[in-house]
C-alpha cells in the first residue's frame, strides 16, 4: 500500500506516478478525502487532495508467458467437449450410401436393395424404365437399351415445373407428368410445358457389379447445352 499527496492539477496517469514499491494502476487510485475534494471546488486551483493507491507487487504480476498458457488451456477446455459433440452430428447428417467413387451413390431398388446390373438385366427387358433411388435420394430411371445394356444415363424424374414424380408411358414412349400435362422425350427431354428443362440427367456407371450413380457435369447429350441442374 502507498500513499501519495497530488496536487489537483495532475491529470494523466503519467502524471499521477507510481509507488514505492511495484506497479501503479491508475484505475486503483482512490480519492478518499471528501473534504479535500469540496475544499478544492471552493478554492479553484488552490485545493489539494489526497489520493491512496493500491500497488501490486511486481513479482505479483502474471508475465505474458503464463497468460498465454492460460489461454491455450482455457481454449482446450472449451474446443474438446465442442468437438466431441460436433462429430456425432456430422455423421447423423452425412447422406447415408453417399461417399462412393467421384461423389457417386449405388443405386437402390424398390425395396431399398443395391441394384446389381446382372440381376437388373435378367427381369428387365429392352426399353424398360424402372425408378430407382438416385443422388440425394432423388427418384431415377435406370434405362434399359434395345440391345439389353444398362444406358450410361439415369433420368431423374422430378418434374422440372413444381416437382411432381413424373411416370414413363410405356405405350406413348414418354414420360408425361400428371400434375400439369408435361411431356418429356424417352431421354427426358421436355417436348412440351408447362415444364421449362428436361429432366436432370445422372452417370449410370457399373462397380463391382453395382450401379452406380455419379453426378452429370458434362454437356446434356439432348440439348447440347450445359446442364441446368450442376
Ligand atoms: S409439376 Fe409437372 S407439369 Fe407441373
Amino acid at each position: 500500500m502507498a500513499s501519495t499527496t497530488l496536487s489537483t492539477t495532475a491529470t494523466t496517469p503519467s502524471q499521477l506516478g507510481s509507488g514505492k514499491n511495484g506497479v501503479f494502476s491508475p484505475s486503483q487510485a482512490l480519492f478518499v478525502s471528501g473534504r479535500a475534494l469540496k475544499g478544492s471546488s471552493k478554492r479553484a486551483g488552490a485545493g489539494k487532495v489526497t489520493c491512496q493507491a493500491t500497488s501490486i507487487a511486481a513479482d505479483r504480476v502474471p508475465d505474458m508467458e503464463k497468460r498465454k498458457l492460460m489461454n491455450l488451456l482455457l481454449l482446450g477446455a472449451i474446443s474438446l467437449p465442442s468437438a466431441g459433440m460436433l462429430v456425432p452430428y456430422a455423421i447423423f447428417f452425412a447422406p447415408p450410401g453417399s461417399g462412393g467413387a467421384d461423389g457417386g451413390t449405388v443405386a437402390k431398388d424398390a425395396l431399398g436393395n443395391d441394384v446389381i446390373a446382372a440381376e437388373w438385366l435378367k427381369n428387365h427387358g429392352p426399353g424398360d424404365r424402372t425408378l430407382t433411388q438416385g443422388l440425394k435420394g432423388d427418384p431415377t430411371y435406370l434405362v434399359v437399351e434395345n440391345d439389353r445394356t444398362l444406358a450410361t444415363y439415369g433420368i431423374n424424374a422430378v418434374c422440372t415445373h413444381l416437382g411432381c414424380v413424373v411416370p414413363w408411358n410405356a405405350a406413348e414412349k414418354k414420360f408425361i407428368c400428371p400434375c400439369h400435362g408435361s411431356q418429356y422425350t424417352n431421354q427426358g427431354r421436355v417436348v412440351r410445358g408447362p415444364a421449362p428443362l428436361s429432366l436432370a440427367l445422372a452417370h449410370a456407371d457399373i462397380d463391382e457389379g453395382k450401379v452406380v450413380f455419379v453426378p452429370w457435369t458434362e454437356t446434356d447429350f439432348r440439348t447440347g447445352e450445359e446442364p441446368w441442374w450442376s
